[in-house]
């Protein structure tokens, strides 16, 4: 199955791996148990862990005393004390917290709290593309075409309307995405396609060097496999280095299998920078020759022989869906992503979700940022759950 083959590759990519929890409680990077207080949320699961952040799930309440779930993407300590990466780190933020797209995940805030930087999200609940095809592969089960062209027409568009955004004054905002890979695309329940992990990367990738990854604390970490060979060479990139990387996607997701397979990360980093394609695998099916040809665009090593826009990418691929009657349809998507990961998934978020009650709420009003937060944290309660 070739599509298992995509998955099994995927799954060396270190990205988003979780620490099991230890005798079933959940730590944070500084070892510090869940669920805890922090600013306006208590943080009660751990959903994802990168080079630069932890990305934890956060209950709020609103001024009416609703529960908010928020996804809250809280920087290394390391990283929120360095106060270049953290200025570059506001400014792009910011610039991506104006962008409001159905397939963009909603950034609802930026703070620093107790220090430490963070930035404030709507909650998808469902899975990472990465995560996806790992599953798929592990329980040997066919990632269906029609799924992957709905992905790849979503997420572009979502790409343009970033790579289109205007300031108030109609500039341009310049926005350029540098991380686009499997593991910055999420998938809900519901059968939403969403990008993440937006324009940040700029942080990263000035604070390192390419070619000093050896020594680097393993923010670039893995992030080698989707870049352009102009990123890979850690020259000036503009929109067209997310063309290339998302050329990477579709690529991969048509292939069933993984592009670039170097055994660490400097043989990645090298294949990278030579960018040598093949041809997409012919496998009979309709689409490939219209397919090779939108990938030839998008995957051309030098930038001005790509699509110079990825409005034109999304065309092409939209092109595709109704040139070949493929049906691309969020209801199914949703329906083959609960029959099989659903049940595994939640249930174990709903056992963490418990863990909130053993927290005092915080008080009504409570503002975000400030000094450690009012109502305080049940410690005798939370000692317990930590023992
Ligand atoms: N808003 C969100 N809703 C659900 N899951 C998320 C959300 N944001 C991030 N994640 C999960 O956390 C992982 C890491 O988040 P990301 O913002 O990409 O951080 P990093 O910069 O470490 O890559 C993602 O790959 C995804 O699995
Ligand atoms: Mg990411």
């Amino acid at each position: 199955m070739p599509e298992a083959d995509l998955a099994g590759a995927a799954a060396a990519e270190p990205a988003s791996a979780l620490p099991a929890p230890l005798n079933g409680v959940v730590r944070d990077a500084d070892g510090v148990p869940l669920p805890q207080r922090f600013g306006p949320y208590v943080l009660y699961d751990l959903i994802g862990r990168g080079g630069m952040a932890e990305i934890f799930l956060g209950r709020t309440f609103t001024a009416l005393g609703q529960p908010r779930t928020v996804a809250v993407k809280r920087m290394l300590a390391h990283l929120s004390s360095d106060e270049r990466f953290g200025r570059m780190l506001v400014a792009e933020a910011k610039l991506c917290a104006t962008l409001r797209h159905a397939n963009i995940v909603q950034v609802v805030g930026l703070g620093r709290t107790d220090g430490r930087l963070h930035i404030d999200m709507e909650y998808v609940e469902g899975l990472d593309l990465h995560d996806l095809l790992r599953r798929c592969t592990r329980r040997k089960i066919p990632f269906p075409t029609e799924f992957a062209f709905l992905i790849l027409e979503e997420a572009s568009r979502a790409l343009a309307h970033a790579h289109r955004a205007r300031d108030e004054n109609g500039r341009p905002l310049g926005i350029v995405h540098r991380d686009l890979s499997p593991t910055n695309v999420l998938v809900s329940f519901e059968g939403e396609v969403k990008l993440c992990d937006f324009g940040i990367a700029r942080a990263a990738a000035d604070g390192v060097r390419a070619d000093e990854v050896a020594r680097d604390a393993g923010m670039l970490r893995g992030k080698f496999a989707y870049m352009s060979p102009e990123q890979a060479r850690a020259e000036e990139v503009d929109a067209r280095a997310d063309i290339f990387a998302f050329g990477i996607l579709v690529w991969e997701l048509l292939a069933g299998r993984r592009l670039y397979k170097g055994g660490n990360d400097m043989d990645t980093l090298r294949l990278a920078q030579q960018a040598e394609i093949p041809p997409l695998p012919r496998r009979g099916r309709p689409w490939e020759d219209t397919a090779q040809t939108l990938l030839d665009r998008a995957l051309a090593f030098e930038p001005a022989r790509r699509f110079q826009t990825s409005e034109e990418l999304h065309d092409g691929i939209r092109d595709i869906i109704l040139g070949h009657d493929i049906i691309v349809s969020p209801v199914r998507f949703a329906e083959f992503l609960r029959e099989h990961f659903g049940g595994e998934t939640l249930a174990v978020r709903r056992e963490r979700e418990r863990g909130v009650d053993l927290i005092a709420p915080p008080r009504l009003g409570a503002g975000r940022g400030g000094d450690g937060p009012p109502g305080g944290i049940d410690r005798r309660k939370s000692q317990d759950r930590a023992e």
